[in-house]
Order: C-alpha cells, then structure tokens, then sequence
C-alpha cells in the first residue's frame, strides 16, 4: 500500500516536471504566435476569415489552440502548466484590434477552463467567412462560437459531395455542414439536433448565405430509429449524403447521454439508408475507435463502402504535423463512398 502511494507520487512528480519542460515561457509565446501567424499569412489576408492560428504541439506551443473568428480571437491553453493569464499581452501584441478571449486549465487535473477576455470588448455577434461562407460567430463561451475550425476540410468534402442531393446533418450543431451542403448544391438538408437555439443560429447562418434548410429539434437516436422504422415500411427519405459529427457526450441520460456507445448503432443505421456519401467526424479520444476508426467503419459498412480518411488542411495540421499534442488532437475525418 505505502509503496504505491510512493509510486504514485513519483509518477505525478514526473509528469509535472514533464509538463514544466513542455510549458514555453513569454518570449517563446511571442515567437510561437509570429511563426505561426507568418506560416498562415496568405489565409489570415482576410480580416473577417475563420483561421486555426496555432495548431498545439505541432506549431510549437503543447496545448495551445488559437483560432481567429475574424474579429474575434480565442486562445485556449490545455496545458495544466501553461501561462495562463500572463498570455494576454502577448495576444493582444499579436492581435492588435482585435477581442480577445483567453481560456485556460487552472491546474492539473482541473477540467473547467477558466477565462479572461483582452483586446477591444466583443460585440455579441461578429460576421466571419470560411471559404467564402459567412457564419454568425457567437461570444458566449458557454454555447462555443458557433463553429468548429478544426471542421473545415470535412466541410469542403460535404460541400463537394453534396450536388444536386438530399443530405442528413446529424448533430449539426449551429448547421455548419448544412450550410456547406446547400452552397455545393444540395436540393435541401435535414439538420438534426436537440438544441433548438443552435438550429436557430443555424437558420440564420443559412439565411446569411442566401440560403435555407430544414431543421430538426431532436437526438440523432430518436430521428435514426423512426428512419430506420419508415425504411422498413418503404417510406423513408433517401439521403444521398449523411453527415455525423458526433461528441462523446451529449443531452439525455444514461447511455442516451453517452454517444461513445452509440456507435454502433449510429454505423449499422447509415448502413440501412445506403447514402451514396457518409462523412464522419470522430472526436472522442475514449472511443475504443479512435485509432482504429477507419478500420471500425469500414467494417461496419461493409463491402458496399469505400472508406477514406479526410485530411486536415495545413492550417489545423501546423508547422510540424508529426508532433502529437499530449492535450488535443483534431477530429479524425472519413469518407464513406457507396461503390
Ligand atoms: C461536436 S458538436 C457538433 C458540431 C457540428 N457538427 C458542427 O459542424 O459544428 C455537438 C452537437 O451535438 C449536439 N448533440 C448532443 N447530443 C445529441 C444527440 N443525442 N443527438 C443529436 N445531437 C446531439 C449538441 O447539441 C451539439 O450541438
């Protein structure tokens, strides 16, 4: 017992030294941010465009992510020994005019991030473009900003795919995706999410880009099984593009809440709707899958699919994309394509 109390503490004071070494100090903060910025300075030309400034490990910085929102820059540092607060000036010297939100982990172990806002003071909405597609970027840490940077090479690969057909957005969140659907041509998209909040900002985004969609208020289970229960009658909508994005966690209770366990369930029924394109976002570190992920999917879709992995653009992968972040790793993208 007394000896693996010893060990544990051993190993805790190895991993804080660890972290310490993996920590840089101010001066090296600025030179992350200036190498960063000078790597992506043909996507940061415009001002209002959504960018990953700093992409962790791989430009430098362990656990720090800087994605600018046009107007709107947020830092979060996951690394438990970052700067913390001391990150600000640094920011604002980066970011000169521009509102700065600084998130951070208070120390090891704690989950919640604590804030600090720089810069001029955030006006409740910004307009920002991907790809020449605006989006309404939120300032409230709570609900996110209303879109995820490390998404955009899945959202080019929707838009691509997306001519012509009807498409399933399945925890579209503030409709992304949906958005990126109907400006590559999709006939309509069917944007599924309990939040009904986000599938308002998501209409909105759509209406920002001359465009609308159908929303859902619902949970991906609910809206997949009366799917599956019309398919089974022939009456079901054939979705020609299924997008799925889901988190680890989501609303509900038990294993409702628990979207790593839906899985399975989520994999057989896109394979009962047959869309001749299925996306599909992991970002769940704990899923068994997650290293595995392609080799999951294409096993659970069957010979009728061909699965592809998406890669990120050199924005999200950085200066160095061989070096892994201990702290935060992109989504792992695929493609499903009927054969
Ligand atoms: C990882 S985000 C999805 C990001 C989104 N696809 C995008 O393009 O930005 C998680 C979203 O899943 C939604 N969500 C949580 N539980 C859900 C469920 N059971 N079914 C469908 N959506 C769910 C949340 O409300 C949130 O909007």
């Amino acid at each position: 017992m007394q000896e693996s109390r010893q060990w544990i503490l051993r190993r805790r004071g190895f991993w804080s030294r660890k972290v310490r070494l993996l920590s840089p100090g101010p001066s090296h903060i600025a030179r992350i941010l200036s190498d960063a910025i000078a790597y992506r300075d043909d996507l940061l030309q415009r001002q209002d465009a959504c960018v990953r400034v700093v992409a962790g490990a791989a430009d430098d910085g362990p656990g720090l992510i800087v994605d600018r929102f046009g107007r709107l820059v947020v830092c979060s540092d996951y690394n438990p020994a970052g700067q913390g607060e001391a990150l600000i000036a640094a920011l604002e010297a980066a970011f000169p005019g521009r509102s700065i939100l600084l998130r951070w982990r208070g120390k090891e172990g704690d989950q919640a991030l604590r804030l600090r806002w720089g810069g001029i003071p955030a006006p409740e909405q910004i307009l920002a473009v991907e790809d020449g597609l605006r989006f309404e970027i939120g300032t409230d840490p709570r609900h996110d900003f209303g879109l995820f940077l490390d998404g955009r090479m899945a959202r080019s690969r929707v838009r691509a795919l997306a001519g012509g057909g009807l498409v399933l957005n399945l925890f579209s969140y503030t409709c992304g995706f949906g958005v990126a659907a109907r400006a590559g041509g999709a006939r309509d998209v069917v944007n599924v999410d309990p939040e009904r909040r986000y599938l308002s900002w998501g209409r909105r985004n759509a209406a920002l880009n001359g465009t609308d969609f159908r929303v859902v208020p619902d949970t991906a289970q609910a809206f997949l099984r009366r799917c599956r229960r019309r398919a089974q009658r022939g009456a079901a909508e054939h979705f020609d593009v299924v997008v799925a994005d889901p988190p680890a966690f989501g609303v509900g209770r038990g294993d409702d809440r628990v979207l790593r366990k839906f899985w399975p369930e989520l994999l057989e029924s896109v394979a009962v709707l047959e869309p001749a394109h299925a996306v599909l976002l992991c970002n769940d570190k704990a899923h068994r899958g997650y290293e595995d992920f392609e080799a999951t999917v294409q096993a659970a879709l069957g010979d009728a699919y061909d699965v592809t992995a998406v890669h990120h653009g050199r924005e999200i992968l950085g200066r160095e994309p061989a070096r892994r972040d201990p702290w935060y790793d992109p989504p792992r993208v695929l493609h499903a394509r009927r054969k």
